[in-house]
């Protein structure tokens, strides 16, 4: 009785988040109050946008006076075999801290570089779990991508190429000392990467909220107030770029969106996020596209055990009231799809190019490392492969 009790309530949790977030316009000229002194410095970063947009002209003015290297070419979806090239920079210079400058792909990667640093065996055993982190260097952030959370969060995702793997991690020890987030910064966004972003922040949101209801209400309605804005400020962004309001909004959401906070005590399914990321690792596809083509599958697939909290999203987020309880669910799913295709979101495998029948792998992958997905542990590697072709 007790047992069965306690699957319902909230769940016990310890949450600590202590990373320092400086925001809006010309925050980045903080840097030199924020830095530690007398540390040498990396400043990690990307393909290159930060030396288009200014990013990187800011950052050198502010660093005058500070001993630093630069260390630049993290790819999106960040590489293994590049991160490790870091690894040796750092050891051979003395390298103290880490400021990574860019997207969730460059802070990832400068998370798993901060670890590696620290780790003696095979570094390839943090993002595959086989070892818990135990130190890393200290870090912080300016994170030009609003998407990813990865800003206020102790997750990273790490990608090996050569062998088509694409595996995350979580410690306390990688959570940036601050991370700096100057709207403007965003301007330069591509649409592609702007939607990208958009799409991941409303995921991870689902994630955290999809399930079954065990009497949170205000994480419900966290949960909820970040998909409301996310819903309103889409729309601006994509109509005027330099919205410098919507670009905040956007901004401050997707850091709400995985500071993990909305999943203190709530019982969550990071369904969506692992199937996505094997359509990553097989073809390529940017990360947001991923999610996008699979919730709406999985939402539909799991429709009886998701049911109240779907009908909830109805209601709540959609304003959908009339019709049977399959009904609004499958109403809700649907102006789910409609938003993402709205904002210029494709949401069908087909739509990339990618047949269901190239996804054949990817239950394989999930058995051979003994993963079953769903909050109730029930999606199992036949279930992915269905999922799939519903996504099709
Ligand atoms: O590499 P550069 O030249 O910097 O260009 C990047 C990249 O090509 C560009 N970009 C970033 N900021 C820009 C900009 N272009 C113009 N103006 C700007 N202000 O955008 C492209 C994509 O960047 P990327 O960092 O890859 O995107 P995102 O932030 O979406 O990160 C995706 C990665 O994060 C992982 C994903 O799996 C993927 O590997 N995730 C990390 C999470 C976490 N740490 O908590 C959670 C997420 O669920 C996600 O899995
Ligand atoms: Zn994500």
């Amino acid at each position: 009785m007790e047992e069965r009790l306690l699957k319902v309530r909230m769940q016990n949790f310890t949450y600590q988040n202590a990373v320092k977030i400086v925001f809006g316009k010309d925050s980045i000229a903080q840097l030199p109050e924020l830095l530690p002194q007398n540390l040498k410095i990396m400043i990690t970063y990307g393909g290159g946008s930060i030396k288009k947009n200014g990013v990187y002209d800011q950052v050198v003015k502010a660093l005058k006076g500070f001993d630093f290297v630069e260390f630049g070419g993290i790819e999106a979806n960040p590489q293994f075999e590049t991160c490790m090239k870091a690894v040796e920079i750092i050891k051979k210079e003395n390298v103290s801290f880490l400021l990574a400058v860019g997207g969730g792909s460059v802070l990832d990667g400068t998370k798993f570089i901060a670890a590696a640093v620290e780790y003696k065996g095979d570094a390839w055993d943090i993002p595959t779990g086989k070892v818990t982190v135990e130190t890393a260097l200290p870090l912080a952030s300016i994170m030009t991508l609003p998407a990813t959370g990865s800003e206020m969060n102790g997750n990273s995702v790490i990608s090996r190429k050569e062998i088509g793997e694409k595996r995350a991690f979580a410690s306390e020890f990688v959570y940036p000392k601050f991370s700096i987030l100057d709207p403007v910064t965003t301007f330069s966004l591509p649409k592609r990467q702007t939607v990208n972003g958009i799409v991941d922040t409303f995921v991870h949101v689902c994630e955290q909220y999809m399930t079954y209801d065990v009497n949170t209400p205000l994480q419900d309605r966290q949960a909820e107030a970040i998909l409301h804005t996310v819903i309103e400020e889409a729309p601006k962004v994509l109509k005027d770029p330099n919205d410098y309001d919507a670009r905040a909004n956007i901004m401050w959401s997707a850091t709400h969106g995985l500071n993990l906070a909305i999943s203190c005590g709530v019982v969550m399914d990071w369904s969506t996020h692992m199937i996505g990321h094997e359509l990553t690792a097989a073809f390529g596809l940017d990360h947001g596209k991923s999610l996008a083509v699979i919730m709406p599958s999985v939402f539909r697939y799991k429709a009886d055990k998701k049911g109240d909290k779907l009908v909830q999203y109805a209601n709540r987020i959609w304003g959908i009231t009339e019709g049977s309880k399959e009904e609004i669910i499958e109403k809700a799913v649907v102006k789910t799809v409609e938003f993402f295709e709205s904002i210029g979101m494709k949401t069908k495998l087909s739509d990339y190019g990618i047949e269901v029948k190239d996804c054949k792998n990817i239950p394989a992958v999930f058995e051979k490392r003994g993963v079953v997905l769903g909050e109730h542990s029930d999606i199992k590697p036949q279930d992915v492969d269905k999922i799939i072709a519903m996504s099709a």
